[in-house]
């Protein structure tokens, strides 16, 4: 049996910036020639005083792609055409000042405006001084980078070429494309699902200065938002109102209320695989909405409840619906009330998490899990909710494709 890579006939742009490290991007481009990629190199002006485009010709057969504003290139393979050509983009070197130029967002070469317009999983690979490496401004490009979505593949510590050692060095090219490999594989493991995930509070009016509200952040559903587009799902974020930025290629629908959110993802669950309702839905809303602000008059005010309407339930209730998966926010008796919320409203799978506690729930940035389903549980202990939303979406996975291929 041959095994094929998963880089076989995968386009890979190769962006050499200017470090020493270029001479290691040469290797780099052969051994992904070698498991069957396509490559195409783009070097900065910067990374041809280190290393010669003939070289990357060479190795690949095709073009080195250098200027923005070179008419014979834009006639040939425009940077447009290339940004759409790439599966990915690995910038191996990436230097300091390329850093620091994509994190604010310039578009002053090709390569920097590449980046922007390209939609495929861009990765990393700095090499630079350790004290560069170091720098706060260093640092906080490529935090800032990878909350847009970049992958930072090292660097490695060692003996560097300025003879000092520490952090810095570009990673050897064999776990370059170890790395790469590893990327396109999560890239494409939800390939083809469409998951809707509900997010944050609602807000249930009293009058136009006063509401009802919650304690959620967001922070839960929008990992697991951000962790299902990374893993290549077509995701729809329906999120209350919070302080988040939207993950990067995720579709985000804002909404306020639970009658909103209701609307919102009943007009856009058709076709939708997977549906996980983090979102902390008010139950009730008051019965009437005050047009004026209600003046304080008595000591005391009766506000009058109505219960909201349940958007899993009706989720769940559908014939031929998605996957459910719901949460369960409890502070006591956690796993009967989860497994009792999992029977009562018909649901796939449910999401327990204790709240009110001094760690993890509302707010906080980890939390722990306990997943619930007909006939088994797995319990995700505390961690950060971004690495939580990617072994729950694993666990989904795995119950997903046994649900519609029970043989599996
Ligand atoms: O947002 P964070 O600050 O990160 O906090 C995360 C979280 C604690 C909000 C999250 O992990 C969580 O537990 N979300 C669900 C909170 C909740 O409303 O739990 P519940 O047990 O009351 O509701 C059960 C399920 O029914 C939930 O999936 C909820 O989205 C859904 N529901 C509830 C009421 C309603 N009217 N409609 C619903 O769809």
């Amino acid at each position: 049996m041959i095994l094929m890579s998963v880089l076989d006939k995968k386009h890979i742009i190769v962006a050499v910036t200017g470090s020493i490290a270029a001479y290691k991007s040469a290797d780099l481009v052969r051994q992904l020639g070698t498991l069957g990629a396509e490559v195409r190199v783009v070097m900065t002006r910067g990374a041809c005083e280190f290393i010669t485009p003939m070289t990357f010709q060479a190795l690949t057969g095709n073009p080195v792609h250098i200027d923005l504003l070179d008419s014979s290139a834009e006639a040939s393979m425009g940077h447009i055409e290339l940004a759409r050509w790439a599966d990915t983009i690995l910038i191996a070197p990436a230097s300091a000042n390329t850093l620091a130029r994509l994190a604010a967002g310039m578009a002053d070469d090709l390569l920097t405006t590449l980046c922007l317009a390209t939609s495929a999983p861009l990765a990393i690979a700095p090499a630079m001084n350790r004290l560069m490496w170091q720098n706060e401004a260093t640092q906080s490009n490529v935090a800032r980078l990878q909350r847009r979505g970049y992958n930072c593949l090292g660097p490695a510590s060692g003996e560097q070429a300025c003879g000092e050692v520490g952090a810095g060095r570009m990673l050897e090219p064999a776990e370059l494309v170890d790395g790469l490999s590893r990327l396109l594989t999560a890239a494409s493991a939800m390939k083809g699902i469409k998951l809707m995930v509900t997010a944050g509070p609602t807000y249930e009016d009293i009058d136009p200065v006063r509401y009802i509200g919650n304690r959620s952040s967001g922070k839960m559903g929008y990992a697991v938002a951000a962790a299902a587009a990374h893993l290549g799902a077509d995701v729809t974020l329906v999120s209350g109102p919070v302080a988040l930025a939207p993950p990067p290629g995720v579709q985000c629908k804002k909404v306020r209320s639970a009658r909103d959110m209701q609307r919102c993802v009943l007009s856009h669950i058709a076709d939708v695989d997977i549906f996980i309702a983090a979102a902390a839905v008010a139950d009730f809303r008051p019965t009437t909405f005050s047009e004026q602000k209600i003046k304080k008059g008595e000591s005391e005010q009766l506000l009058t409840l109505t219960a909201n309407p349940d958007i899993l339930r009706t989720v769940a209730d559908q014939v031929d619906g998605p996957f459910t998966v719901g949460f369960a926010a409890e502070t006591q008796a956690v796993e009967q009330y989860a497994r009792s919320k999992l029977v009562d409203k018909k649901l796939d799978m449910i999401c327990a998490n204790r709240v009110g506690g001094t760690e993890g729930g509302f707010e906080s940035d980890k939390n722990a899990l306990d997943l619930y389903w007909q006939g088994g549980g797995e319990a995700l202990p505390m961690g950060k909710k971004t690495l939580l939303a990617e072994q729950l979406l694993v666990a989904v996975m795995r119950r997903y494709q046994y649900k519609i291929k029970p043989s599996n």
